[in-house]
């Protein structure tokens, strides 16, 4: 039986960082609220020169070598992001042209971000049904693009970066045991852009309005839902599996706010040693967010062979979901 297993990781975030002492020069904010608040104590932010694609690129080409995989090889590239560099061609297909993929489809994917484990998710049941071999999955985004800078309730939290994995058929024990994708559209306007696309096409008015940023409606409901979102997503990964929560060896959330994490590992009965989180060097990066702790994660040798790996994610969509892989 097929399978699919992550070969390889790589990362890419801009060099330039933006610390909260920054941010109180920007807008009516305090290091004080933003670390207690959120956990955020700096983030990545792209030069004025650089796109979702420049730090796609790097993430990707990084998965590749980890996984000694060449991108010939490769046959689908899913890019997840809310931040792509043009509505078309799709970040994807600027991906295969500058990789020298040529031999791969190329799509971007948008699930906010929950998108890296949507793209997990698509990639694995492409290579359990053996249509493929190597499939690359990133999220990247470059939030600071559409972030209202004027905004302190949701400028303090987005960042940008990229992360990538090279994923791979295999007949092999280590594999995606389960993914578990969900969606609730009702709530859509919680976290939006509204402005830019059909419904409002950019126009003097709709950028006088400020509608091509992201909108967060109330941050506080967003919360609540977050939480039992990705408790919820975390319990059908186990349920699917027959695991427990004692099974789980680490634990990789998507990362939002220190304080969702924490909630959330205090509902599962989660220890702190064996959750992943990083927000407090990156920020929340969307799609990127779980690809760049994982990837730390790898680095760091946080996870051994056989190990069980648990993703969860929540986004706007809104969206959620969760994976869980045998390492
Ligand atoms: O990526 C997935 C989707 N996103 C999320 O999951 C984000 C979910 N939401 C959150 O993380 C939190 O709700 C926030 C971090 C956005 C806000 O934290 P909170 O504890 O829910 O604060 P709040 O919105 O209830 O605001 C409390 C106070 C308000 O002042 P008043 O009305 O009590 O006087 C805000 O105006 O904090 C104020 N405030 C700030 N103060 C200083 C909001 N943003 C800031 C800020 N600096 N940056």
């Amino acid at each position: 039986m097929y399978g699919s297993r992550i070969a390889g990781t790589g990362v890419s975030v801009p060099d330039r960082v933006l610390t909260n002492a920054d941010l109180e020069r920007i807008v009516s904010t305090s290091d004080e609220w933003i670390v207690t608040r959120t956990g955020i104590s700096e983030r990545r932010i792209a030069s004025d020169s650089q796109a979702t694609s420049d730090l796609a690129e790097r993430a990707a080409a990084r998965a590749l070598e980890a996984a000694a995989v060449d991108p010939i090889d490769v046959e689908l590239i899913v890019v997840s992001t809310v931040t792509p560099d043009t509505f078309f061609p799709s970040t994807g297909c600027i991906l295969q042209d500058r990789l020298g993929a040529s031999h791969a489809a190329a799509f971007d994917l948008s699930a906010a971000c929950s998108g890296f484990i949507y793209g997990l998710s698509v990639a694995d049941a492409y290579l359990r049904a053996g249509l493929m071999r190597n499939i690359l999955v990133i999220g990247a985004e470059t939030l600071s693009k559409v972030v209202d800078w004027s905004d302190r309730g949701t400028c303090v939290l987005f960042a940008d970066g990229a992360g990538a994995a090279l994923v791979q058929r295999t007949t092999g024990d280590s594999r995606i045991l389960s993914t578990h994708l969900y969606a609730d559209g009702s709530k859509g306007k919680q976290l939006i852009i509204p402005g830019g696309g059909s419904r409002h096409p950019v126009s003097q008015k709709v950028l006088d309005e400020n509608l091509v940023k992201i909108k967060m409606a109330n941050g506080n409901e967003v919360f609540k839902v977050a939480v039992r979102s990705m408790e919820d997503a975390a319990l059908a990964a186990l349920k699917a599996n027959g695991a427990e929560i004692t099974d789980i060896d680490l634990f990789v959330p998507h990362q939002a706010n220190a304080r969702i994490i924490n909630a959330v590992a205090q509902r599962l009965g989660m220890p702190k040693e064996r959750i992943v989180m990083n927000i407090d060097r990156f920020g929340n990066t969307s799609a990127a967010s779980i690809p760049i702790a994982l990837n730390e994660a790898v680095r760091a040798g946080r996870l051994k062979p056989g190990d069980l790996l648990l993703l969860a994610a929540f986004g706007g969509g809104l969206t959620w979901g969760s994976a869980l892989i045998r390492w």
